[in-house]
């Protein structure tokens, strides 16, 4: 939590427009609870003596806004055919409804604005915008979801929009944004599938992203090959950081394995074996990357340079805390799994 009262402020409010829309029974108050989230993350976004955060700002204040008018454009005229703001909707509105929703949330067609403003943000703010900002979007998607070819052209974009654009990146936040971009898609086919299959999803997402942006702003890493320059007091850092990485990327014995598992089985007893295949075959690839990124830094004869930048003095807090969530990360599989054979 931070030490300043106009963050804690906008902090509140943020969270409250995000349980103003996922509770509200009808369009307008869900487009009016998204529109008190939006209008308090521009002002946790900005920062004056970072331009960087200022253009990132902007970027998706525009973004944002033109998602809030279209969405509110499209439930104004629903009631020319139905009637009232009603969530339930008949006929061919659905669809059409959920275009400006995944634009906030960042689905694969209209990703484009999502690396750019992840790029200009803190750490903080980039785990905000991963977790909390897509709850409300994908929450009221599931109103309207159905499985079609639509949601499946979404879902297997965001797959392998997540898979390749994050191939050649140097960018911590850059990863993370596909990566984001890919579990995004993830969620889709776990929200048309069932609405508790999400929330699992999106809990242990949203842990993961909390851990991995943690780990990060720990060692004060922003570009991979910054990893290689870190001192040897570092190696608990580097290790809480790409194991928790690699949770993120769903490799088996760490926590991301499990909503992935969850949905691919879910996923084949709804008959959806062959879209299953190609998402997993998706994810391989990232796991490809991810691991050409630790790899280097696991090994025992990985070079550390004899003199380097000091890392950065941390506070004890954020210390216990990374560790903590990356122990999490690291053994939850196993605890979940054992507590279900238990029952
Ligand atoms: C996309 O999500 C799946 C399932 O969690 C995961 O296996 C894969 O590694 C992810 N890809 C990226 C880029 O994070």
């Amino acid at each position: 939590m931070p030490n300043n009262p106009t963050k804690i402020l906008l902090l509140t409010t943020l969270v409250s427009g995000v349980l103003v829309s996922v509770s509200s029974n009808s369009w307008l108050g869900a487009w009016m609870g998204l529109e008190i989230n939006l209008m308090s993350f521009i002002p946790l976004m900005s920062n004056i003596k970072n331009m960087y955060n200022t253009e990132a700002s902007l970027k998706y204040f525009i973004v944002q806004v033109l998602a809030s008018t279209t969405l509110l454009f499209m439930v104004v005229m629903k009631t020319l055919t139905e009637d009232l703001f009603t969530l339930e909707s008949t006929a061919y509105t659905p669809m059409i409804i959920c275009t400006p929703l995944l634009l906030k949330s960042g689905a694969a067609p209209l990703h484009w604005w999502f690396p750019g403003v992840m790029e200009g943000l803190s750490w903080e703010n980039c785990a905000l915008l991963m977790t909390v900002q897509k709850a409300s979007p994908l929450m009221l998607m599931s109103y309207l979801i159905e499985i079609n070819m639509f949601t499946f052209s979404i879902i297997l974009m965001s797959t392998i929009v997540g898979a390749i654009g994050g191939l050649n990146q140097t960018s911590m936040r850059k990863i993370l944004t596909y990566s984001s971009i890919n579990h995004t898609g993830w969620m889709l086919i776990a929200l048309a599938l069932s609405e508790s299959l999400w929330t699992v999803y999106f809990a242990v997402y949203s842990t993961l992203a909390v851990t991995v942006v943690s780990a990060i702003k720990l060692s004060g890493v922003s570009f991979i090959n910054q990893t290689m320059m870190t001192n040897k007091e570092a190696t608990l850092m580097k290790f809480m950081m790409f194991t928790s990485l690699l949770s993120l990327g769903g490799l088996p014995p760490f926590l991301g394995f499990l909503p992935k598992w969850v949905i691919i089985q879910a996923m084949i007893m709804n008959s959806l074996a062959p879209m299953a295949t190609i998402v997993v075959v998706t994810s391989l690839m990232t796991l490809y990357y991810y691991l050409k990124i630790s790899y280097s830094s696991f090994m025992i004869l990985s070079t550390e340079p004899k003199w380097n930048m000091k890392a950065p003095s941390n506070k004890k807090t954020s210390n216990i805390t990374a560790l903590a969530l990356s122990s999490i990360s690291m053994t939850g599989l196993a605890a979940c799994t054992i507590i279900a054979n238990i029952y």
